[in-house]
């Protein structure tokens, strides 16, 4: 059989390594991978070391490394292994469509990655209002990137709800405890038949 494919999205700060460990524990194992990925478009987008580039190359440099880190999800459902991926392209379409975004780039940033990607069995979004977000990045310690910024995060936010509505995400309200988060992504996943209580 198939393993099934979660993806967690939600800004920076919103619990989502926190929440893939649960479930990857509630259902018996899972391999745990994220976005940007560890590859060398990945880490080229994390380091910064591209530079400013405008934004379009920006966003086909995440789908590309997400079209190569879609053949390894392939694989691994394929051997039955369950994925759970921290961001997918729900990430460049609300994160991208904030940083250069009207209705035409939102259009295109859905577009441009339908042949790239696979439909996830179900996408998670924590949502988080990002003064939150920031402050539990802040304790944290991590220097705070260009996309941790407050404006900014309000704008990711908002688009992910508008995705959220097109693309059936679950919503969770990530403000809740971590416990409460779980419990409400558990019961999401047992309604659609991806898990069952011991
Ligand atoms: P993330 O792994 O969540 O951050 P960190 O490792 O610093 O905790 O992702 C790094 C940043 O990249 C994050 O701020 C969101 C951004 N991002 C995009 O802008 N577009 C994308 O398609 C993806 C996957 C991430």
């Amino acid at each position: 059989m198939k393993g099934k494919f979660i993806v967690i999205e939600g800004i920076d700060g919103s619990g989502k390594t926190t929440l893939a460990k649960t479930i990857a524990d509630a259902v018996g194992g899972a391999d745990l991978t994220f976005e940007p990925t560890k590859g060398v478009l990945g880490q080229a987008l994390r380091s910064g070391s591209l530079g400013d580039i405008p934004p379009a190359a920006e966003a086909l440099l995440f789908a590309a490394d997400r079209a190569i880190h879609t053949e390894e999800i392939k694989k691994k459902l394929d051997a039955g292994i369950w994925v759970i991926c921290d961001r997918y392209l729900g990430s460049t379409v609300a994160y991208q469509s904030a940083s250069f975004g009207d209705a035409a780039d939102w259009d295109w940033l859905l577009d441009m990655q339908k042949k790239s990607v696979i439909t996830p069995d179900l996408t998670v979004l924590l949502d988080l209002d990002p003064e939150a977000g920031l402050g539990r990045v802040n304790v944290r310690g991590e220097e705070l990137s260009r996309f941790e910024k407050l404006d900014f995060l309000k704008k990711v936010r908002e688009a992910y709800l508008r995705l959220a509505d097109i693309l059936d995400y679950q919503v969770v309200d990530a403000s809740q405890s971590a416990e409460k988060v779980s419990q409400d992504v558990l019961h999401i996943m047992e309604k659609k038949g991806l898990y069952a209580p011991q």
